[in-house]
């Protein structure tokens, strides 16, 4: 999967795929991100990409221009199945919305800043405008780099278990059970003994107990 994320700010970017999962997902060529300096598209002298709002009111807004000209550039190069904006107005993440993106091959990311984009960007480049949830950021990297995370991590080899993303939280609308490691005493915190029990169907029905007891608890929105 190729992943060409669009910022103002690309050094907030730089840090989130070098490390961990992300950068195994790299280094074994499942995940390409590239990112993309949208300065480097300004208009003029000054590389300008923001300007004021038509009809008056604080905050700048992203000008089309600039963008236009980088999507279109990438778009030359190659198909996207999807050209994403960060918003949040747009439709909340979730790990359906993960499962699904991680199925694409080529997708743009399009991190907003001051008071958005120009309407016409969303209306004519964008097809999937999503929110991380309702709260504003002062920029769609942040959420970008949660998205490619979430995704990343669902592409085929990435992880090194290919069964423990299915036991995500969320993966079956339900919450993770708890997990446990050594030592199996701590100070007199003990390990649940089924856990130690070596009894593979026990346990297994006990996480799912556990599982369900804890979205009951803490989730009872996502509960079917
Ligand atoms: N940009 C600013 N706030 C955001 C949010 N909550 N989700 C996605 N993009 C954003």
């Amino acid at each position: 999967m190729r992943i060409d994320i669009i910022s103002a700010v690309p050094d907030l970017l730089q840090s989130p795929f070098n490390h961990s999962i992300m950068k195994r997902a790299a280094e074994r060529g499942l995940l390409d991100v590239v990112i993309h300096d949208l300065r480097a598209y300004g208009l003029g002298k000054h590389r300008q990409i923001d300007d004021y709002q038509f009809g008056g009111g604080a905050g700048m807004v992203m000008m089309i221009e600039p963008i236009a000209n980088c999507i279109q550039r990438l778009q030359a190069e190659r198909n996207y199945d999807a050209v994403i904006y960060m918003t949040p107005d747009g439709k909340r993440f979730d790990q359906p919305t993960a499962n699904r993106l991680s199925l694409l091959q080529n997708v743009i990311i399009l991190c907003g800043h001051y008071k958005g984009v120009d309407e016409r960007i969303r209306k004519h480049f964008v097809t999937i405008e999503i929110s991380i949830g309702d709260y504003v950021l002062s920029g769609g990297e942040l959420a970008a780099a949660v998205v490619v995370d979430a995704v990343g991590r669902l592409i085929p080899g990435v992880l090194n278990d290919e069964t423990s993303a299915l036991f995500d939280s969320f993966q079956d609308d339900l919450l993770a059970p708890p997990v446990y490691t050594r030592p199996a005493d701590y100070q007199g915190w003990q390990v649940p003994a089924v856990l130690l029990s070596g009894h593979e169907r026990k346990i297994e029905e006990w996480r799912y107990e556990q599982s369900l007891k804890r979205t009951q608890e803490r989730r009872p929105d996502i509960l079917k």
